[in-house]
């Protein structure tokens, strides 16, 4: 089991992995492959917006790979919090493959994405979810997680906030 980055290697993996995932909004959304034809053109898109942009912090992309060479999951690391990120989003998104759920790789692609944050010396690190995403909340709180705060958006959907001590 291992992170890796996005390449030309993965595109038949990174396709399939989309298509299990259906027609929902990609989670993390640097995945989306929505309105690319060309997986080269992803790649070249997906190393620009990692460096930062007006909207987007720079950040960096890694599957989580079995031994078998499938793609079971997937995370995105934000290297700095916009307001949006501060309120909603935080450091760290991810999804683990729909068929590959309740199998423990939810906390593993967590405990991987640390080990990064680390590396990168992004100290404590803010990891959010949906106040209805009871599995992603045990992720969260199987890496350490400490509930600081929640709050609710205009349409009254609720983000639980924690903070994982990873200096
Ligand atoms: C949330 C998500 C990442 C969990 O991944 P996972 O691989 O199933 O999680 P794990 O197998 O590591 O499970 C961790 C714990 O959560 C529990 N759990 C996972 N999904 C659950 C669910 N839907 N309801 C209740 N508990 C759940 C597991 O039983 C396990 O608990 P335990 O250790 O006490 O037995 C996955 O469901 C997913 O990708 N969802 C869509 C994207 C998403 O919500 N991403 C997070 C954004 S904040």
């Amino acid at each position: 089991m291992q992170l890796v980055t996005p390449s030309l290697k993965w595109e038949s993996e990174h396709q399939a992995y989309c298509k299990e995932w259906g027609p929902s909004k990609m989670i993390p959304n640097s995945f989306s492959l929505d309105g690319y034809t060309d997986y080269s053109v992803y790649l070249k898109a997906l190393r620009l917006k990692q460096k930062g942009s007006e909207h987007w912090v720079p950040n960096s992309n890694y599957f989580l790979v079995n031994g078998e060479q499938k793609i079971v999951a997937m995370v995105s690391i934000r290297h700095e919090l916009n307001d949006f990120l501060w309120r909603v989003g935080g450091h760290i998104g991810y999804s683990v493959r729909p068929s590959q759920r309740r199998k423990g790789y939810g906390a593993r692609i967590l405990d991987e994405a640390l080990a990064k944050c680390k590396q990168l010396e992004l100290g404590d690190i803010l990891v959010t979810c949906a106040a209805t995403n009871v599995g992603s909340a045990k992720v969260i709180m199987h890496n350490g997680g400490v509930e600081t705060e929640s709050h609710r958006d205009e349409n009254g959907l609720e983000t639980r906030l924690f903070w994982i001590k990873n200096g």
